[in-house]
């Protein structure tokens, strides 16, 4: 009994696909939705035409002396370093990568340690979803079809191997499939990122008993 019923709703079922396909296969009609899940919404896309508007162009422009409304004065100063020259803006000293950090950064062992702090931080928001939390290449991203992220603790990253300057490089300029970040993260952030690189390697190689101590 269970059987032929089984077989019968399994017959109907593929009846009903192969008439009305799948959702949004055959009717260009908008479907009847009983969870409508903000599926359709009155919006604009971006740079689209818009009737609403009498020059009937969707973007607005900022209305004239728009200017950004923070108290944070460090953003009116971030500097990316575009088309500048020297080890602090390339990480290059000619056509060599220069080894560790810049003088410019003006480290002493006051600022140190805030400085690692923020390295970790933005190492968390741009290079975390790929590279992982803890730098060995398995983040979320590797997950969902990115292949080949580096493991940042394969031996040829290493600072014997792999100097700072060229670690700043390939944040700024990218490599392969890794765009670079240098019109996103200012210089300072991205030194910073470098010293954070630096101390997961060094954490990794620390044995555990060292740690629970
Ligand atoms: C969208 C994913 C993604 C993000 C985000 C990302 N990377 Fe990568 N990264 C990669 C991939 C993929 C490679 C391998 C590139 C190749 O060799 O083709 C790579 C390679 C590297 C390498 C090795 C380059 C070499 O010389 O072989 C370093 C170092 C690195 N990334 C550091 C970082 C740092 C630091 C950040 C954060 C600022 C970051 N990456 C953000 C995907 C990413």
């Amino acid at each position: 009994m269970i059987k032929t019923f089984l077989i019968v709703f399994s017959c109907f079922a593929v009846f009903m696909m192969g008439v009305f396909g799948f959702k949004d296969n055959k009717f260009r009609d908008t479907p009847i939705r009983l969870f409508p899940d903000m599926d359709e919404m009155d919006r604009v896309n971006s740079q689209s035409p818009s009737d609403l508007f009498e020059n009937g162009r969707g973007s607005r422009p900022l209305v004239p002396g728009t200017v950004v409304n923070s108290s944070d004065e460090s953003l009116y100063s971030l500097d990316f370093g575009a088309g500048r020259v020297g080890y602090y803006y390339t990480g290059r000293f000619e056509d060599f990568y220069g080894k560790g950090l810049p003088k410019e950064l003006e480290l002493n062992e006051k600022s140190a340690e805030a400085f690692l702090n923020r390295g970790q931080e933005r190492y968390g928001i741009y290079c975390a979803v790929c590279h992982g939390e803890t730098g060995n290449g398995e983040g979320v991203t590797s997950k969902y079809g990115i292949v080949g992220i580096a493991n940042l603790h394969a031996p040829n990253y290493a600072a014997d191997q792999y100097p700072e300057g060229r670690l700043y490089d390939v944040i700024t300029n990218g490599k392969g499939n890794m765009s670079g970040y240098g019109y996103n993260i200012p210089v300072d952030d991205r030194w910073a990122i470098v010293a954070y690189v630096r101390a997961l390697q060094n954490a990794k190689s620390i044995p555990s008993e060292e740690l629970s101590k």
